[in-house]
């Protein structure tokens, strides 16, 4: 008599093709696959499509599946949702959060706010459903400056939560918003010494940055742009090396896109993977797989709560 082989999850992603059996699931369940460029290659590279938080949540917007397999942190699946009620949202890992969206917790922020009650409420898409229904519009690092040029210049506003982007857009458009002090751990631990030492060492290369980053960080920068800003402007650059002072997950589109020009990660402060993040790295091609084959962790979102966020959504998508 033969035994039985029960073969569990583990075993089974290393047995199987997870590029094929996720296309499988994909036609199946009538899904999207959703990537932001800060995931691992090998998710990119199965995704329908790989884009900027922006881009991302017009995509959503716009999608006719079933099914949305959103492979990128909390707030950008959750976004997802709330402009999807209808649809089944899946996130290969549910603890995929984001240090900005952590640091900004509603009762605190519903406080802050309350102190300044005349003045118009823009919060970063990096942020939790309960921020976005506490604001009036929501931006992202590749629509803020457009967003804000649509607002007359004299209305007091509070930014929430980065504050090293909320700083860069006080200089940019000559604003005084109030900024909420949420930082980014990754774009934080961008080493200034550093990135001056290989500035020396590549005289010829361009140093593009995430308005995440430190003001002292982004005084050596030749392009400061959101991600798909950074993509695009390595795309049509005559330069060919660059210093990347954001997370590395996008050198993979920009080597694809661009293989004859040199990309160097610009280095954290200490020995560590700390330009990567660590929320980010938390999917895999195999939880990816898991999820579209059970159909969970899901987002799930309360009506209430889900239409108190679309509003800003709905008027950042009109802005942008
Ligand atoms: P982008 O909108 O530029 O892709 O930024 C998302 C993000 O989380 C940056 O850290
Ligand atoms: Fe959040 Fe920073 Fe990670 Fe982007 S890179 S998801 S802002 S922790």
């Amino acid at each position: 008599m033969r035994a039985e082989v029960s073969v569990d999850d583990a075993e089974l992603t290393a047995l199987i093709d997870l590029e094929e059996e996720i296309q499988r699931l994909k036609k199946t369940l009538n899904a999207v696959i959703l990537a932001h460029y800060y995931q691992e290659s090998e998710i990119q590279d199965v995704a329908d499509f790989v884009g900027d938080s922006l881009q991302l949540s017009q995509q959503a917007a716009k999608t006719d599946a079933d099914v949305i397999a959103f492979a990128g942190v909390h707030f950008m699946a959750e976004t997802a949702k709330i402009l999807n009620p209808s649809k089944q949202v899946l996130i290969p890992d549910l603890k995929a959060g984001c240090s900005l969206a952590e640091g900004c917790p509603p009762h605190l922020f519903k406080r802050f706010r309350e102190k300044y009650p005349d003045h118009l409420v823009i919060s970063y898409i990096n942020c939790t459903a309960e921020i976005k229904a506490m604001s009036d519009i929501i931006c992202t690092s590749s629509n803020a400056a457009k967003i804000l040029s649509q607002i007359p210049q004299d209305q007091p506003i509070i930014f929430a939560p980065d504050q090293n982007l909320g700083r860069y857009l006080n200089k940019k458009t000559g604003r005084n918003m109030i900024l909420w002090s949420g930082i980014c751990i990754v774009h934080e631990m961008f080493s200034e010494r550093k990135l001056v030492q290989l500035k020396v060492l590549h005289p010829r290369a361009k140093v593009v940055a995430h308005p995440e980053c430190e003001p002292r960080v982004l005084q050596h920068a030749d392009y400061i742009g959101s991600t798909s800003g950074i993509l695009n402007y390595v795309k049509q650059s005559s330069d060919s090396e660059f210093i990347i002072a954001t997370e590395p997950g996008i050198i993979h589109q920009m080597e694809k896109a661009c293989p004859n020009k040199t990309f160097i990660p610009a280095p954290p402060e200490g020995d560590c993977a700390c330009n990567e993040c660590p929320y980010m790295k938390l999917n895999t091609l195999e939880k990816l797989y898991l999820c579209m084959k059970h159909r969970a962790p899901e987002i799930t979102l309360d009506e209430e709560l889900r239409l108190l966020a679309l509003r800003p959504i709905q008027r950042m998508l009109e802005m942008s």
